[in-house]
């Protein structure tokens, strides 16, 4: 009776353990990865810093999406339709084949063993201090997806569109609080977005900086269809710098996107977007802080799917 108990509570502890990520996870079974992820995305965004924007975006477009399991990562086949095809993917989300290359690099120092999904939570910190920005220990020990989910990624991941409570209801449903939602949105200090994406905000939101509207109208025609695919940066100051420069754009109403002016615009979050722009210390610790906890959305662990070889395909 008293052995049979302990067996069950060693199982339990055996459960709960598997269920827990770990900054120490490959310590043992994969020294090297840690410096060979980094390795290849300081490479990666030196060629091309948007580089690093893009892989922050692939962690985060994981993560709200059956969790961190690297669905994003799965091609379309004949039989299967993956994620990268929804709304807010199309088009838009990149970084595939530099994942693709730390996957190899990585298999050759370890054959088997480093998921996908860790790969992207590893890069997307990675990416924020080559760009300058803080750092923070990435925990470990997710596994990759043997599924993906289209629809899903249609209605979890949220939409420039949305307003203020939207947001932070689509955070919520997450487990990520209000502080979350505008810590992580300062990833939006980095990278670029089409004119579809702020055309509307800038011709037809009262909340916007005019001299700003007026600059980004001038590559973003107001009529559907016509330059729709434009670029321009969301950070309008310091494109390629990780800073703190997104919250003084808001207090100027130069966020690019209408869900980014939305966490200036006279509601609950007015007050942490004056702080975060006059106290970039706080920004780097709570963004840190909320990465951490936007990693920990439904992870797969202990012999939950598998390791991908690739990260494109199922085995
Ligand atoms: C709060 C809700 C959010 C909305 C509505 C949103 C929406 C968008 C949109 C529309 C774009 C531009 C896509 C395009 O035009 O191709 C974008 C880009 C980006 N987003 Fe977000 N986003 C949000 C939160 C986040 C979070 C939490 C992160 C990461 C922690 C993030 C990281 C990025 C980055 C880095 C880019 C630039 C990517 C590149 O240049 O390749 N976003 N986002
Ligand atoms: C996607 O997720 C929804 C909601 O959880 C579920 O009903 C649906 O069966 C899933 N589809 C696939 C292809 O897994
Ligand atoms: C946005 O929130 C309002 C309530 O605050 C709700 O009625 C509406 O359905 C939500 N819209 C979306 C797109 O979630
Ligand atoms: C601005 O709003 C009007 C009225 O809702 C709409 O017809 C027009 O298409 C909008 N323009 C843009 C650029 O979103
Ligand atoms: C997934 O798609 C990309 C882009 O089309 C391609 O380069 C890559 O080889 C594909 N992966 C697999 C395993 O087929």
């Amino acid at each position: 009776m008293a052995s049979s108990l302990s067996v069950l509570v060693i199982l339990c502890l055996a459960a709960s353990a598997s269920a827990q990520l770990s900054p120490t996870f490959y310590s043992r079974s994969c020294p090297r990865a840690m410096a060979t992820i980094k390795a290849a995305v300081t490479a990666a965004v030196a060629r091309e810093p948007r580089m690093g924007a893009s892989l922050l975006r692939l962690h985060f477009h994981d993560c709200f999406v059956q969790g961190c399991d690297a669905s994003v990562l799965l091609n379309d086949t004949a039989t299967f339709t993956g994620e990268q095809t929804a709304l807010p993917n199309v088009g838009s989300i990149r970084g595939f084949t530099v994942v693709d290359n730390i996957k190899a690099q990585v298999e050759a120092v370890c054959p088997r063993t480093v998921s996908c999904a860790d790969i992207l939570a590893v890069a997307a910190r990675d990416s924020v201090v080559a760009l300058g920005g803080p750092s923070w220990r990435v925990l470990l020990g997710r596994r990759d997806s043997t599924t993906a989910n289209l629809s899903l990624a249609n209605s979890d991941l949220p939409a420039p569109t949305l307003d203020l409570a939207n947001l932070t209801a689509a955070f919520a449903r997450k487990g990520l609080s209000r502080t979350d939602l505008v810590a992580l949105s300062g990833a939006h200090t980095i990278g670029l977005a089409q004119c579809l994406n702020f055309r509307g905000h800038i011709y037809n939101d009262t909340n916007v900086n005019p001299a700003f509207a007026t600059l980004r109208r001038a590559n973003c025609p107001a009529a559907a269809g016509n330059g729709d695919g434009n670029l321009a940066p969301l950070d309008t100051t310091t494109a390629t710098v990780f800073d703190n420069a997104y919250y003084t754009n808001l207090l100027a109403r130069s966020g690019l996107l209408h869900s980014d002016q939305q966490l200036f615009n006279g509601g609950a979050t007015d007050g942490l977007v004056r702080t975060y722009a006059s106290t970039p210390t706080r920004f780097n610790r709570d963004f840190g802080a909320a990465m951490i906890t936007m990693g920990n959305i439904s992870p797969l662990t202990g012999s939950q799917g598998q390791i991908r070889l690739a990260c494109s395909r199922v085995n």
